[in-house]
């Protein structure tokens, strides 16, 4: 017989046929007559109780049904006469997979710490909560490839292996097949990367967006969804070495353009997990986060407040409140600075543009005030800032001017000069944080919490 999932058993009004299941076994209770056995799968939160007479089955094979062990499960469906299930299984046959030492297995009780999950990251997606995050992150990847799909832009792989700095940050990791202790040295005593394996130095990029302008500027409208690295010494429930961004790019967009796409691109992915992960949603809404829904529909319902960085500082200048980094114009706004105006200035997700430049890239388009840039982030309760973005610098004097300011060498980056030189046009985009907006979208106030495997600072492991 077929297997069936948990997923399909529970949500199917069939009763009274035969059905096989395979599963781990969550929980197991009953008495000396009858064991309820509650079987789970991952393919839905929710575990299908199983009904076993003890005296219908061998007193060895019941021994071993313990949690964590993996079973298959023959027997009929029927409806549930217990609370909680609609429907649940009389077992006829009953194999055991795989058995699962009690003594052993780490996830016997139930309420661990997420800290003590992120140590056992290799089993915590059997844990409800876990499995939850990665059922949403699997519909949210899918949701943001059906929304770009569906307004006619194109997916572009942009390289992962990159010999350019996207954001002039220098937190990069580098590639090199060259040994670490005798690495051949050039006339001027540094390491000869000639000799290196793609003959000059590489990194692991931090952003696909040079790359997603070049092709921006053939097919309109493009957008990257890949992972990204970045080595900045950060240790803060929001930042990760490794992590995925979704960059959309397009050409004939104004900063206007791009803050419509940012704002319809979020609600957008709110409202496809509300309609789509019902169930996990509860759960975490439950058991995670109690505010969550209401929040999420809350921004559903509520058009973001869009204002300057100018007026934003004015705002935290005059909140009267204490931070505990300091606030004033042409310094970079901290996370409890944009927490503040979000949560309690605004009470609802901000945009924030035109930046000071100095504290911005050098492709962002220059305002006439020579002072601030056509920047945008998007600041989202609970997060900070969840997008980052702009509108690009399309005209070549400008861009080579400040290319030049902040010590940028133009012969590295020739490649996308010549989208300036040939046929230059308006164009924007931005890049959104996939893991961040996990984040919001579950709850989870860590972003080691919504990643299989996270890379930090000290930690690889996995
Ligand atoms: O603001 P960022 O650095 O912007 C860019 O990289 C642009 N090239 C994007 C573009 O215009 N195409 O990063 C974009 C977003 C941030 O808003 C944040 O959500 C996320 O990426 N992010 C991180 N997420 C986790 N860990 C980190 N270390 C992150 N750094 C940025
Ligand atoms: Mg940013």
């Amino acid at each position: 017989m077929k297997r069936s999932t948990v997923k399909e058993l529970l949500t199917s009004t069939e009763t009274n046929r035969d059905v096989r299941l395979k599963g781990w076994v969550r929980t197991r209770r009953g008495n000396n007559q009858v064991a309820f056995i509650a079987v789970n799968d991952g393919t839905i939160i929710h575990s299908i109780q199983v009904v076993a007479d003890l005296g219908s089955f061998p007193e060895e094979t019941m021994k071993r049904v313990t949690t964590g062990s993996s079973i298959s499960v023959t027997g009929k469906l029927v409806e549930s006469m217990g609370k909680g299930q609609s429907v649940e299984i009389q077992a006829t046959e009953i194999e055991i997979l795989g058995d699962c030492d009690p003594e052993e297995y780490p996830l016997q009780k139930k309420g661990h710490s997420f800290e003590f999950l992120r140590e056992n990251a290799h089993l915590r997606f059997r844990t409800n909560t876990f499995g939850a995050v990665f059922r949403i992150r699997h519909a949210l990847a899918f949701a943001i490839h059906k929304y770009y799909n569906d307004k006619g832009f194109f997916n572009l792989h942009t390289p992962i292996i990159t010999a350019s700095d996207a954001e002039g940050a220098g937190a990069m990791f580098k590639v090199t097949t060259l040994d670490l202790d005798g690495a051949p040295k050039n006339e001027e005593g540094g390491i000869d990367f000639t000799q290196d394996f793609f003959g000059r130095p590489t990194n692991l990029t931090v952003s696909g967006q040079l790359e997603g302008e070049l092709g921006a500027t053939a097919l309109s409208s493009i957008y990257t969804f890949g992972p990204t690295f970045r080595a900045e010494n950060s240790n803060t429930p929001r930042h990760v070495a490794e992590f995925w961004m979704v960059e959309p790019e397009m050409a004939f967009y104004d900063i206007h353009d791009n803050m419509d796409l940012a704002e319809d691109f979020l609600q957008y992915l709110i409202q496809y997990t509300l309609e789509h992960c019902q169930d996990d949603l509860e759960f975490l809404n439950k058991m995670v986060d109690k505010g969550l829904l209401e929040r999420l529909r809350f921004v559903m319902d509520n058009p973001f407040e869009r204002k300057t960085y100018t007026e934003a500082v004015d705002i935290l200048m005059k909140s009267g409140k204490k931070f505990e980094f300091p606030v004033h114009w042409g310094l970079d706004l901290q996370s409890e600075h944009e927490r503040y105006l979000v949560e309690q200035h605004f009470k609802r997700p901000v945009i924030l543009t035109d930046y000071p430049r100095d504290i911005k890239a050098f492709y962002m388009k220059q305002n006439d005030d020579g002072k601030t840039v056509r920047a945008m982030d998007v600041l989202f309760p609970q997060i900070g800032e969840i997008i980052g973005g702009s509108q690009r610098e399309e005209r070549m004097e400008n861009l080579l001017e400040r290319m030049r300011e902040m010590n940028i060498p133009e012969d590295e980056l020739w490649w996308y000069l010549e989208t300036r030189k040939f046929g230059t046009v308006e164009h924007s985009g931005f890049g959104l944080g996939f893991d961040r907006l996990i984040m919001f979208i579950t709850g989870m106030s860590n972003i080691r919490d919504v990643i299989p495997f996270p890379r930090t600072p000290k930690s690889a492991d996995f």
